[in-house]
Order: structure tokens, then sequence, then C-alpha cells
């Protein structure tokens, strides 16, 4: 006897007609039709059973904030940083949870359950520090947030940088955050590096820091993130996110590089919708695309997430959290179009942001947590072509958010079609 079972589901990877049986929260059993009865079922009717999308770069203190002061008119980095500037003496703490909060209801609509989200610490009140400590431990039942202590104005930069951080990681941050590329010289970048990977060593802390967000093709403080990964011994605990100078280096070099990262157990993080748009604006034509060189990130076998980054804010007015359209987004820019390589986007953005971000019990096997989002969709690629509809978003079990399936209904005359675009109604 379960509590739910899942009946003829596809799985990422391409099994099908799976039943999943879940007991106490957790999978208990997957197999072809599971002869058990249950309290729930629910029929996927072929349709992919996922575990939960995974936003593993989102910043929640500025997240929905948009208008806030003005918009940003020119639509550049530049206004998006003054904006954010003008902004924060006005931030409440109160006014931040609400919006981190709202965030979180698109969230589970859209199947996103688990969230690694950057919070500036440069701000002397730590205003989105308390708030979004306090989300954390209310939303805990329904959506995981990790949490980024991130020195937004540079760890040397602004004085009072390690001061804050160290005090929000004692009020419950979990992650060291850096941004070297921002400090004022290159070499305040490295030891930037180097001071963050020694705090995240001595507090055993997980390391996301974001790294080489420019088009400068002798950015190189990934470099330094990789080596102090080898000497402190944090494989598979430090990511490097943004990375954008990747795109822009010597081939040479980088054909050093990668292997060393593959080597060193560092893993990195894409943002396509802001890479896309905020880098390679000082450039005429050719326009470089700036988003990191993911493909061959993939094939070197370095973990590879894709994030959100911004949902309407100073830097980013659009966006609804809907991780299926970072995935698809990542795919184009990345000429990611072979059949692998379209279903690693959509790892991205589930399974390699789930191993980045060191979650326990995600995944479709037995044991781990009932998490799993039923989508409108035959597999992965459809599931991006579409940004299908979630259908069922189950927690721990439980259906945490529905929608009904996506239908037009076309008459031609007096031959009427319904239309949902997927595969399975071509015919
Ligand atoms: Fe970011």
């Amino acid at each position: 006897m379960f509590d739910l079972i899942i009946r003829n589901a596809n799985l990422p990877g391409g099994r099908k007609g799976v039943d999943i049986g879940v007991a106490a929260g957790k999978i208990a059993a997957l197999g072809q039709k599971l002869e058990a009865e249950a309290g729930h079922e629910i029929d996927a009717t072929g349709w992919l059973v996922s575990p939960p999308f995974v936003d593993s770069h989102v910043h929640m203190d500025s997240t929905l904030s948009l208008g806030l002061p003005r918009l940003n008119e020119s639509g550049t980095l530049l206004e998006g940083i003054a904006l954010w500037g003008e902004l924060k003496p006005h931030l409440t703490q109160e006014a931040i949870y609400e919006r981190a909060k709202k965030l979180c209801y698109w969230s589970a609509a859209r199947g996103t359950l688990a969230i690694r989200s950057h919070l500036d610490v440069c701000d002397d009140r730590l205003l989105a520090v308390e708030a979004l400590v306090q989300l954390k431990r209310d939303i805990a039942p329904w959506i995981d947030l990790q949490l980024v202590a991130f020195p937004q104005d540079g760890f040397y930069r602004y004085g009072k940088s390690e001061e804050n951080l160290r005090k929000a990681l004692k009020m419950g941050l979990d992650v060291v955050g850096g941004i070297p590329h921002f400090e004022r010289t290159m070499e305040d970048g490295r030891l930037s590096v180097q001071a963050l990977m020694k705090i995240a060593a001595d507090e055993g802390r997980l390391v996301d820091m974001h790294c080489d967000e420019t088009d400068d093709p002798l950015s190189r403080h990934i470099e330094t993130l990789t080596a102090e990964t080898f000497r402190h011994g944090m494989g598979g605990r430090v990511t490097g996110s943004h990375l954008t100078s990747m795109h822009s280096m010597d081939n040479y070099y980088v054909s050093k590089l990668i292997p060393l990262m593959a080597e060193a157990g560092i893993a990195a993080i894409a943002n396509p919708l802001i890479n896309i748009t905020i880098q390679g604006r000082h450039d005429t034509y050719p326009k470089r695309r700036g988003m990191t060189r993911v493909k061959e990130l993939m094939a070197a076998g370095v973990p590879v997430g894709f994030g959100h980054d911004c949902v309407m804010d100073p830097w980013y007015s659009l966006g609804s959290h809907d991780m299926l359209e970072v995935a698809g987004m990542g795919l184009h820019v990345g000429q990611l179009t072979g059949m692998s390589e379209m279903a690693a986007c959509f790892g991205a953005v589930t399974q390699a942001a789930a191993r980045i971000m060191n979650l326990d019990g995600y995944g479709l096997e037995p044991g781990c947590h009932a998490d799993m989002v039923v989508l409108q969709a035959e597999d992965e690629i459809e599931a991006i072509r579409l940004r299908a509809e979630r259908l069922f978003v189950i927690r721990r079990g439980k259906v945490l958010a529905q929608s009904a399936p996506r239908e037009a209904v076309v008459n031609f005359g007096d031959d009427t079609r319904r239309v949902d675009f997927t595969r399975a109604n071509l015919g």
C-alpha cells in the first residue's frame, strides 16, 4: 500500500511506462505495472516525470523589484547597477521577504523546488540575510533554499565585506560567494579568491563565486579558483558562476584550463538569459555571445548547471522563473542541438544542478525524496521545445501545484482540432 502511485511515466533518459510508488514522502518503488494500491493515483499517460527543477543561481534579494525606484530604461548592466544602488537604501526586511516569497509561489508553480540564491552582504544592515534566513525556514516544507553570502561590491573593494560575510554565515547562510573580477585589480581578485576559499575550507562550506563575469579574455580568476580547489581538497564543493570570460579566452589556454577544472572537480554555472543580454555590449559587430564554453565543459565531464540569475529586477526586466526557458536559451546560445546535448541542457536545470548544490535525496530512485514534476511532454527535448506545462508538481509525495494541460481549439470551418503542440498529438 502506497500513499501515491504515478502510473505510466516516461523518465529522463528514456525509460517508458514506469510506475512510481511513494510511501512516507519517499520513492518506495519504481517498475512496470506495480501491483499495489495507493491512497492517490496520478495517471501520467506517457508524459515525462522528472525530478524537480533546480535553479542553481539566482538573486532573491533583488527579485521582483522591477520598477523600484524606476525602470532600467537602457536595459544595460551599468544602469542596472546604478538602480540597485538607488534601491538599496530604501530596502526593508519585510519587502525583501515578501518579494522573495512571491517568487517561491512562481517557483513552485514551475516545479522548481530547489534554489541557490546569492545574497548581497555589502549592506551593513544585512536586511536581506535576515529576510531570506527567515524565508528559508518558513518555506522549507516546500522548497529547499540554499543561501550564498555574496560580497557583491567586492571582498576587498568594500571595506566591511569580510566582517559582514562572516556574520552572515553565522546568521544561517550556507555558501561562501565572491566576485573577484569586480575587485580593484586583478591581483586583489586573486587574493580575494584565496581568502574566501580559506574561510570556506576552515568553516566546511560550499563555495560559489561569480567569477570572470566579463568579456576580458585575460580575466583568469577561474584558474585561481581551480588551483585553490586543489589546494584545499574541495573537489565537488566549489562552483564558478558565469565564467563568461572563457568565451573570449585564447583557445590554447582553454585547452589547459578545462582539463584542470575537470581534474579539480570544480563545477560551472552559466546563466544563459543574462549572459546573452549583458555580455558583448562593448562589441560592435561581430558581437560575442558571452556564455561560457558549456559544450566543451560538459564534454570534459565538468558538471554544468544553468541558472536564471535574475527575475524582474534592476538587471533583467523579464522572466517568470521558468527553468525550461533557461534551458532553451542555453541550448540555443551554446548551439547544443545534438540529441544528447539537448538532454544535457535539461540536466543542467535538474540533475547536474542538484549535484552542484550537493542536494541530498534528489532523483528518481527508491529512497529519494518523492519530489517530482509531471510535464506535458514526452521527453526532455519536447519539454524544452514547449516549455511544457507542469501538470503536477509533487513535494514529499503530495501535490504542491497543478496546472491544466495547455490546449488550443482551432476551427477550420467544420474541421475542429485540439492542438497542444506535442508529438503525441501530431497524427
Ligand atoms: Fe548572479
